[in-house]
């Protein structure tokens, strides 16, 4: 068994993102530039944003963190996801979900610039993404295909089951990797809450990816031997042995289904580490086109 160290593939990818912001910034006289959108106290969203602009900085780019009041009205929201679409100092934006209950987050969305858009959250990206055009894909799924990739992952007609079917991961990673070409021509199986004998589908596949965000619900008898396992779960469970009296786990139960493994990602240190660099090469990305015209 073999880890996918997701830690290891995102400094070597953050190291490609340095040289490439080092070679924009020098051509164009400033630094490509991430702005987010925080509304309301949310402690983990304040952390999430925190270790953005660190990744930011950590890359050489800039970022620019608006703070709103959790009271602000969904008028309010639009018109400064609207003034930054069209500031030119800014090249990706970002709107940290979850907003609070009164806002609707479909909304902002859809009125964030789909080119500005680095999450990949917008309609017409996620439409792009499904047809195999040009498009900003959305940070975990994109993370995940790069980890596969960086390791060499054969993919081309593998059996891979995604467990899952929410919009920023499921649904996008099921599409990318059954998308024709290299990077994909997977055969996918998309399970779910609903799924029937679970278990007969997902010792089928060679390449298993866990994200219904339920710990340790896989266990080795659902896995195939010498199957690829890739855990974008991430809990924090009781511990009495830790010092903070927790432990971070995914939806895979590691110590059971890693011996059956050639692969797995370990959690934390796997897919997470992916997901953050992915939005830095988005935003590079974003930036590059920008100077090519609209995607
Ligand atoms: N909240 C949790 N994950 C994400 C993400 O990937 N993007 C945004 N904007 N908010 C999130």
């Amino acid at each position: 068994m073999k880890l996918l160290d997701g830690k290891m593939a995102a400094e070597a990818i953050k190291k490609d993102i340095m040289s490439d912001v080092d070679r924009w910034s020098r051509e164009f006289g400033r630094k490509p530039r991430l702005a987010a959108i925080l509304v309301g106290d949310d402690p983990a969203s304040h952390s999430y944003v925190k270790s953005k602009e660190n990744d930011c900085r950590q890359v050489g780019m800039e970022s620019i963190v608006y703070k709103l009041s959790a009271t602000i009205s969904q008028e309010g929201l639009i018109e400064c996801v609207k003034s930054i679409n069209e500031d030119d100092g800014v090249d990706g934006l970002i709107v940290q979900l979850p907003l609070p209950e009164h806002l609707n987050e479909q909304e902002i969305i859809e009125t964030i610039d789909p080119d500005k858009d680095v999450d990949g959250f917008h309609p017409l990206n996620v439409g792009r993404m499904v047809m195999g055009l040009p498009s900003l894909v959305a940070a975990t799924p994109g993370g995940i295909v790069d980890l596969l990739d960086y390791f060499h992952i054969p993919l081309q007609g593998k059996e891979c089951v995604v467990l899952g079917r929410s919009n920023i991961v499921g649904k996008p990673l099921a599409n990318l990797l059954s998308r024709k070409g290299y990077r994909g021509d997977c055969t996918v199986t998309l399970c779910h809450s609903r799924t029937l004998h679970l278990e007969e589908i997902t010792r089928r596949a060679d390449i298993l990816v866990a994200a219904m965000g339920q710990p340790l619900f896989v266990k080795a008898d659902m896995v195939k031997e010498g199957a690829v396992v890739v855990d974008v779960g991430i809990s924090r469970v009781e511990n009495k042995n830790t010092k903070s009296g927790y432990k971070l786990v995914g939806d895979v139960d590691f110590e059971e289904v890693a011996p059956r493994c050639s692969y797995i990602t370990p959690v934390p240190g796997g897919v997470g580490p992916m997901t953050r660099v992915s939005l830095l090469k988005n935003t590079m990305l974003a930036a590059m086109r920008r100077n090519l015209g609209p995607i």
